[in-house]
């Protein structure tokens, strides 16, 4: 039995009995965040790009917890630089982090880093395998005809895909990611943080459901959903 949490935004903790991964920490300025940063518990942290709203807490909770930060090479490296314990890899590798096996999918979207916009590297996604399901979380992607091959290679139990449109895939977007990837369930994220971004996830649900054999679970933030 694997706990999924929605805190907010982008932002998951998905949680094995003892062990707990947390993903794109965006909780400090975060108006719909469901928990402050400093009280949130994890084992492992995975970022999605360097963009402020996924990695904004990053640092200061690994730093607090000791939690290393996996995200790909360049964005790591300049976490390290301020004092993150991090597990630099790319796009098709994976680590064995015990409780949870983590792969670094494709995702199409931009990455930079800092009020200065550094150079990030490129944007990622997550095949997460933890507590005998697999998990995906999509980061900030517009729809990408390669999620049909993340979708082949990995018999997804739960996708966690962005609707707010803006700045990602809307719900009409999502609900072609969803037929491409074919999980068990979805869950929305990444909508109504901001007026740009407002999204119905009841909307994104009818489609989903009318559509495809996907379940969608909407979650407020504070809620949870075990599989
Ligand atoms: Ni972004
Ligand atoms: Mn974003």
């Amino acid at each position: 039995m694997v706990k999924i949490r929605y805190l907010g935004h982008a932002c998951f903790t998905i949680s094995d009995r003892d062990k707990t991964v947390l993903i794109d920490p965006f909780l400090s300025n975060n108006p719909l965040a469901a928990q402050k940063p400093d009280s949130v518990k994890t084992d492992l942290i995975l970022v999605t790009h360097g963009h402020f709203d996924h990695s904004g807490d990053a640092v200061t909770i690994s730093s607090r917890t000791s939690a290393p930060i996996y995200t790909t090479f360049e964005l790591a490296s300049r976490l390290e630089a301020l004092g993150a314990k991090i597990v630099g890899g790319n796009h098709g590798g994976s680590n064995d982090f015990g409780f949870a096996k983590v792969k670094i999918c494709w995702a199409v979207h931009s990455s930079s880093f800092g009020e200065r916009l550094d150079y990030a590297g490129n944007p990622c996604s997550f095949v997460i395998d933890i507590g005998g399901k697999s998990i995906y979380h999509a980061g900030d992607p517009d729809l990408f005809g390669d999620m049909k091959i993340i979708g082949e290679r990995h018999k997804l139990d739960v996708a966690l895909l962005p609707i707010g449109g803006f700045f990602t895939m809307d719900e009409d977007d999502a609900t072609v990611a969803v037929e491409y990837l074919k999980p068990k369930f979805v869950i929305p994220m990444h909508y109504n943080t901001w007026p740009q971004i407002k999204a119905d996830p009841l909307s994104f649900k009818r489609k989903v459901e009318s559509k495809t054999n996907t379940k969608c679970v909407v979650l407020k933030p504070g809620e949870e959903f075990e599989v």
